[in-house]
């Protein structure tokens, strides 16, 4: 090969972070060449030696990576061949492909890297419900068009994002699904003539099936496409709430201060503290969604059977992967450590017409008036205190101006028109009254306890694989 090819070929700058991998799933593959009767006993055993040093060489940073060998498959052989010599070495390639191989190390990578991503997310979740719980009564500004529209509670806001990440979480817990399967043994596109057991390489492994079509499971790469859909529509969401703690944070707003952890200062003003972990949460979104459609992009004219543009799959998804559990990890400490500013929250809501609905409805209840003209007596006495430069919490002023339109306002019109009360009247199911949102916080934190059993379930099903595959290497080894 020139050795501009060999550079612009090479996959190993990607492919070497997964040589834990590549070694258990050769261990897995040389277990079952033993049992099949394709190794024999010594064979197998010095085999399981080279690996295992292999590994031990890796853990302690000794383990050479070499880029004109490609990739990590081709270097994690080589250490093999070259340790314990071709007659043994040359043997573990048997009944195997780069293809099925590179493809098994690939799901492992990512199906550890997924279950770090669900933990990162469940306790961000468990921050937001924290801080939620806190702030069930705190009532602020609800925005529709970025306008004051009704009050509710920054608790009701903190809910809503754990209601949207609920959703991530099971995305994400789909992708897992898929990309959980065995693809080892499929060999180059078309399986083997030789005797293997593909289920016990599965069950080494901690897969949960072998993905069966030998030409599908050597060339789909769906099981990445659905975990960067996932991510990227985690990140999208990220990035709301990074907009929000943006603007929010700003002067303009001062309904919260970020903590100076998780701001930054300016080289010139003195002044400055720059929500970065927000603004750069809205810039990495945008780059997942590229990494997504990089991959979508990539795999949409492949026949069946693997072409070399497929070495091109992981990137994206590294990438993504690295850029979410970073959002995930700082956005959880920005949300763990911000400040609620409660009395300019309040201020916002007196400032701008917030309860004018409130007052709407009480005409309809109280006073039996058909809501279009409701809202139209409303309309008019906003007008006319905007004109006048004043504030539906002037309510002397609110019961004069309905008095002039035939509308009799008792002493109810404080309660009416208090923005805490008017947001405790809000109960129907889903609104922002207080004790709807403890229902619903109480109902995302038996969910969000499912979630986390079932990533520790998982998480577990992996060790216990693990476990066991080392167990039958030490046994094998004697
Ligand atoms: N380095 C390659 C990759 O990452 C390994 C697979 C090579 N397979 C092949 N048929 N050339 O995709």
């Amino acid at each position: 090969m020139a050795d501009a090819m060999t550079a612009y070929t090479q996959s190993l700058a990607i492919d070497a972070r997964m040589v834990a991998e590549d070694i258990w799933g050769s261990q897995a593959h040389a277990l079952m060449l033993g049992e099949v009767g394709l190794l024999s006993p010594e064979e197998l055993r010095v085999i399981l030696t080279w690996l295992e040093r292999a590994r031990d060489d890796h853990e302690a940073g000794r383990l050479v990576l070499r880029p004109e060998l490609e990739d990590v498959h081709m270097n994690v052989e080589r250490y093999l061949i070259d340790g314990a010599g071709a007659e043994f070495g040359g043997k573990l390639h048997t009944a195997r492909s780069r293809n099925d191989q590179g493809l098994t190390d690939c799901r492992l990578y990512v199906r550890a890297r997924l279950l770090d991503t669900e933990a990162a997310l469940q306790a961000l979740c468990r921050a937001m419900l924290d801080l939620a719980a806190a702030h069930v009564e705190t009532v602020m500004p609800g925005y529709t068009h970025t306008q004051h529209a009704q009050p509710i509670t920054f608790g009701y806001w903190a809910a809503a994002h754990v209601s949207v990440w609920l959703r991530d979480l099971r995305r994400i817990g789909n992708a897992y699904d898929i990309v959980n399967l065995s693809p080892l043994g499929a060999c180059a596109l078309a399986g083997t003539d030789l005797p293997i057991d593909r289920a016990l390489t599965a069950k080494l492994l901690g897969f949960d099936g072998v993905l069966e079509h030998a030409l599908d499971a050597t060339s789909s790469r769906d099981f990445l496409a659905e975990t960067l859909s996932a991510l990227a529509i985690l990140m999208l969401h990220m990035s709301r709430l990074g907009e929000e703690l943006v603007y929010w944070s700003s002067h303009e707003f001062r309904m919260i201060e970020l903590s100076d952890a998780y701001t930054s200062g300016s080289s010139i003003m003195p002044q400055k503290k720059n929500p970065d972990c927000a603004e750069l949460t809205r810039g990495k979104a945008a780059r997942v969604v590229g990494d997504l459609m990089a991959l979508l992009t990539c795999l949409k004219s492949l026949s069946m059977g693997y072409s070399r543009d497929l070495q091109e799959d992981k990137p994206p998804v590294w990438d993504a992967l690295d850029q979410t559990l970073g959002a995930l990890a700082t956005l959880h400490g920005a949300v763990s450590t911000l400040t609620v500013k409660p009395e300019r929250m309040r201020e916002l809501v007196d400032a701008n017409f917030a309860t004018a609905t409130q007052l709407a409805n009480w005409l309809v209840v109280a006073r039996d008036v058909p809501f279009r003209r409701a809202h139209e007596i409303v309309g008019k006495l906003v007008r006319a205190l905007t004109d006048e430069g004043k504030r539906l919490t002037d309510t002397a002023r609110v019961a004069e101006l309905l008095g002039e339109q035939d509308v009799s306002a008792g002493d109810e019109l404080a309660d009416v028109l208090n923005p805490l009360l008017g947001v405790a009247r809000q109960a129907s199911q889903g609104g922002p009254a207080p004790e709807e949102t403890r229902r619903m916080i109480a109902g995302f934190g038996g969910a969000l306890a499912e979630a986390e059993a079932d990533t520790l379930a998982r998480a577990e099903r992996v060790a216990a694989a693990r476990a066991e595959t080392a167990q039958r290497v030490a046994a094998a080894m004697g």
